[in-house]
C-alpha cells in the first residue's frame, strides 16, 4: 500500500495490483476521545452509505469492498485516470460538465447532495487494461466516465438551500482551479443538470441566486 493523500480528514492508501484504495479517518488529538471516536465513525458510515445510494442511482462511483468500524476505514475501488481538475479544457468541458451536471442534477433529485463538487473529487476514468492481454480485472474503471469521490461532507436532505449551496461550491471551485472556461462548464453543467432535475431546478437555482446575493453582501 502506497500513501496517496493526506487530508485534513482522511488519509488515502492505495494498493496497484489490487485495485483498491483504502480511505482512513485518522484519531485526531484535538479532540476528546469519545467524541473523535463517534464523529470519525458517523462521517465514514455516512461516506459509505452515500456511495451505495448513489451506485444504486447508477452514478459512476467507486464500488466499495469493505467498511471497517474499527479503523474507520473504507476500502473500495480505485478508479484509474485523471482528476477532471487536470483534464478539464476548452476542447472537452462541454461533454465533461454535461456529465457531471446530469449526474448533480440526478443526485439531488433524489435528496443527495455532495458536498464538495470541486474537480479534484471527479476522476475522469481511463481503463489501463483494455486491449491487454491481462484476463482478470476485478473491478474495472470505465473509459471516459466521471467518478465522484469523496463524500465526506455529503448529506441526505431535501432542502433547495442545501442543493443550492452544492451549485455554489461547484460554480466556485469552476472560478477558482478553471477560471477561463468557468462560464461555459457552468452553463453546460446547468443544461444537463435540468434534464434530471426538471422540476427541482427552478426552485434551486432562484436559492442559488439568494446564495450568492449572501455571498457578494458579505464580501462588501
Ligand atoms: N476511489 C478512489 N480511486 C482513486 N483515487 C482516489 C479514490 N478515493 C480517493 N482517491 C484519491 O485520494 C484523494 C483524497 O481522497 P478524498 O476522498 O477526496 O479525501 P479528502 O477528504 O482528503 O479530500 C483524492 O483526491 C484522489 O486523488
Ligand atoms: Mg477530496
Amino acid at each position: 500500500m502506497k500513501t496517496i493523500s493526506i487530508g485534513a480528514e482522511a488519509v488515502v492508501y492505495a494498493d496497484d495490483a489490487l485495485r483498491v484504495v483504502v480511505k482512513q479517518r485518522q484519531p485526531k488529538k484535538y479532540r476528546a476521545k469519545e467524541l473523535d471516536e463517534k464523529l470519525r465513525l458517523h462521517r465514514m458510515r455516512r461516506e459509505a452509505k452515500v456511495i451505495e445510494a448513489l451506485r444504486q442511482l447508477k452514478i459512476p462511483v467507486p464500488k466499495l469492498i469493505n467498511v471497517d468500524e474499527k479503523t474507520a476505514a473504507i476500502t473500495m475501488q480505485l478508479i484509474e485516470g485523471q482528476k477532471v481538475r487536470d483534464t478539464l479544457n476548452r476542447g472537452n468541458c462541454g461533454s465533461i460538465c454535461a456529465e457531471i451536471g446530469k449526474a448533480v442534477g440526478t443526485m439531488h433529485s433524489n435528496d443527495i447532495v455532495h458536498g464538495d463538487l470541486t474537480t479534484s473529487n471527479m476522476i475522469l476514468g481511463r481503463n489501463s487494461n483494455k486491449g491487454s492481454a491481462r484476463p482478470y480485472q476485478p473491478s474495472p474503471t470505465d473509459d471516459g466516465k466521471v467518478y465522484f469521490i469523496d463524500f465526506g461532507l455529503s448529506m441526505f436532505s431535501n432542502k433547495d438551500e442545501d442543493k443550492a449551496v452544492d451549485l455554489h461550491l461547484f460554480r466556485q471551485a469552476l472560478n477558482s482551479s478553471h477560471h477561463e472556461i468557468a462560464g461555459r462548464c457552468f452553463a453546460a453543467a446547468i443544461a444537463a443538470y435540468k434534464k434530471a432535475n426538471a422540476d427541482g431546478l427552478k426552485n434551486v437555482l432562484k436559492r442559488l441566486e439568494k446564495v450568492e446575493e449572501r455571498g457578494r453582501n458579505k464580501g462588501k
